[in-house]
């Protein structure tokens, strides 16, 4: 259990040096989402194995430093699950590891990351099969 000063720091630390930033070569998914409410932006990458698992997770975006480092901390979070995994997977983890107090008023921007990953995730099986990639 960390402190809020604690998770602050965490939360600043996934800000400026964000994991797995970029533009991924090559993604079975890529996904554009953004929040409407202050024009913030994220794209997700995802490349999966033969059985739809998530073998790297990258992102790219502009916005608040909660939006990225939620995107930054669900690229780490989504590594080895499975996409239907990743639809089903609730929103608590990753609230938790940024420390609900510090993000519960900012919610929309902590899971900017995660719900348009989760959007990807969904679309995937039917942009699969007609051999679409962009979301
Ligand atoms: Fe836009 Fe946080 S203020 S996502």
């Amino acid at each position: 259990m960390m402190d809020r000063s604690e998770y602050i720091e965490f939360i600043l630390d996934h800000y400026n040096n964000p994991r797995n930033h970029g533009e991924m070569q090559d993604p079975d998914i890529l996904v554009n989402g953004g929040n409407p409410g202050c024009g913030d932006v994220v794209t997700m990458y995802v490349k999966v194995d033969e059985i739809d698992r998530v073998v790297d997770a990258m992102f790219e975006g502009h916005g608040c430093t909660i939006s990225m480092a939620g995107a930054s901390l669900i690229t780490e979070m989504v590594k080895g699950k499975t996409l239907e995994e990743i639809q089903e997977m609730p929103y608590t983890p990753l609230i938790d590891q940024m420390g609900e107090d510090v993000v519960k008023s900012r919610l929309r921007c902590a899971i900017l990351g995660m719900d348009t990953l989760k959007g990807g995730a969904r679309e995937y099986p039917s942009r699969k099969a007609t051999g679409q990639k962009l979301i």
